[in-house]
């Protein structure tokens, strides 16, 4: 199979009106990433060698997200005329002369590259066309799949359907794949139906018709969950999450309750990691063995090496690099920086744009004041260096190795390594002052004492 190439067309040009949003349908997120995201990377899992993405006209986010981070070519179908119309939008790539021919939706971001693969064997093995088959709960208005032994003999769309047609369960989850000599017979598909578009599930008859053969490949209904709506959004991220927490597991990782655990498509996790419940991971995080990830936390765009405690309630933003067997505790907070090995920040600190040296304390309430307004500057901490709690450093700063700062100081100058830094008022002490007061206080109470005390 490895040598038989493949285009995948991936139809994203519905209008999407029912998300009721700004954004087009397929760039709304699951796990972190645009559903169109999850589909081209299904096909690429899938070994698709080319995807062509159908958008309508004027889908500019869409067009700078394929060319920016999801990977294709565009092609614009000017009026949404049906399935059929949409795939022969992508003409000039099925042009290509490629072996095998994907077609998906933008909008059923599960599907899997395992499933997409194994429909791929099918053609490689002589079907013709294969088409991804599930039984839902409610068929609804799914196009029904019309049997005849193990040869798929039509869909049939709703719309289209006798009773008798309505009443099967088994429906066309919108997935095809078919030989690249198919592609001409898209052409000789019409629009004589009861919603008139030119309906790519009308290929099945053609090539019935012409002698070929066509399967089903069924899955789950989880996989193929199509978005329309914000609440199936939702649900597509609840099949995502179960998914993903089920993966995680699957690889080593203690999730003591993975229904409270939120996971991006890019997370990972090592061996013998512990997650405790009410976690969430933004996108961008890669955790390796032997962590433990306290209650509580929200981490994004960090990395977190073996054996490091992070949590109950912390925050790792984007660019915090925690170091072998490193401490970020409670109501810490971490932006662009690295805490580095066996280094601690146990609380309420905000650490951003630094680094933190191998072995460092820093204490509770411990701030680095890394913007002045216009630029983000940087904080340097030297390894063994033991910050003060409630200290301000205002960057850009270096604390040399070794060197100790006085709780409560606000240090604006470099501290040399081993000194001991001070920058707070003196603390100065009156023998016997509140005595004197109290004294003072009561006799004027009566009338009298017209001295103060000093
Ligand atoms: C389609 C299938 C139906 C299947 C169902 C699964 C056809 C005729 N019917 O029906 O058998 O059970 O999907 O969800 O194929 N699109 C375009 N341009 C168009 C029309 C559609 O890009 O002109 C895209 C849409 O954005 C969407 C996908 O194609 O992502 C499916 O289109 P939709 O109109 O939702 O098809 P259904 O009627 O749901
Ligand atoms: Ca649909």
């Amino acid at each position: 199979m490895s040598k038989r190439t493949c285009l995948a067309i991936i139809l994203a040009a519905g209008e999407g009106t029912r998300m009721r949003s700004a954004v087009p349908k397929v760039l709304h997120k699951i796990g972190g990433r645009p559903m169109l995201g999850h589909v081209i990377d299904a096909a690429g899992t899938a070994g698709a060698s080319e995807t062509a993405v159908v958008v309508a006209p004027g889908d500019d986010a869409v067009t700078r997200f394929v060319a920016t981070e999801g990977g294709g070519t565009i092609f614009t179908q000017r009026q949404p005329q049906g399935t059929a119309h949409a795939v022969l939008a992508a003409r000039k790539a099925l042009a290509g002369g490629h072996d095998d021919i994907l077609v998906l939706y933008g909008d059923t971001p599960l599907v899997t590259g395992r499933t997409l693969k194994r429909m791929r064997r099918a053609l490689a093995n002589g079907a013709d066309v294969v088409v991804l088959g599930f039984r839902p709960s409610d068929p609804a208005g799914y196009g029904r799949l019309i049997m005849d032994g193990r040869q798929l003999a039509a869909i049939r769309e709703l719309k289209d359907a006798s009773a008798a047609e309505r009443s099967i369960g088994l429906v066309n989850a919108g997935v095809m794949a078919f030989r690249g000599d198919m592609a001409k017979a898209l052409r000789k598909i019409g629009n004589s139906n009861a919603k008139q578009e030119y309906y790519l599930t009308d290929l099945v008859a053609l090539a019935n018709a012409a002698g070929k053969t066509v399967t089903v490949q069924e899955v789950g209904a989880n996989e193929v969950i199509g978005v329309n709506t914000r609440a199936e959004l939702a649900g597509a991220e609840a099949a995502f999450q179960r998914r993903a927490r089920q993966v995680a597991m699957d690889r080593g990782a203690t999730l003591i309750d993975p229904e409270s655990v939120f996971l991006s498509y890019d997370t990972k996790i090592g061996r013998d990691t512990i997650v405790e419940p009410q976690v969430f991971f933004g996108t961008g995080v890669t955790i390796a063995e032997d962590v433990t990830i306290r209650a509580h936390s929200y981490i994004e765009g960090a990395a977190i090496a073996r054996g490091a405690e992070i949590g109950p309630f912390a925050r790792l933003r984007p660019g915090a690099r925690v170091r072998d067997k490193a401490r970020v505790g409670n109501f810490v907070e971490v932006k662009n920086a690295v805490i580095d090995v066996g280094a601690k920040a146990n609380h309420l600190a905000y650490i951003g744009d630094a680094h933190v040296g191998t072995g460092a304390n820093i204490g509770a309430g411990v701030i680095t004041c890394n913007y002045d307004g216009f630029a983000k500057n940087h904080t340097e901490i030297g390894a063994g260096v033991f910050v003060g709690s409630n200290s301000a450093l205002i960057a850009p700063v270096t604390i040399g190795d070794g060197a100790y700062v006085g709780s409560g100081s606000v240090i604006n100058r470099d501290v040399a390594p081993d000194a001991l830094a001070i920058a707070r008022g003196r603390q100065t002490e009156k023998p016997g002052w509140v005595a004197a007061f109290r004294k003072l206080s009561m006799r004027r109470k009566k009338g009298g004492g017209k001295e103060t005390v000093r």
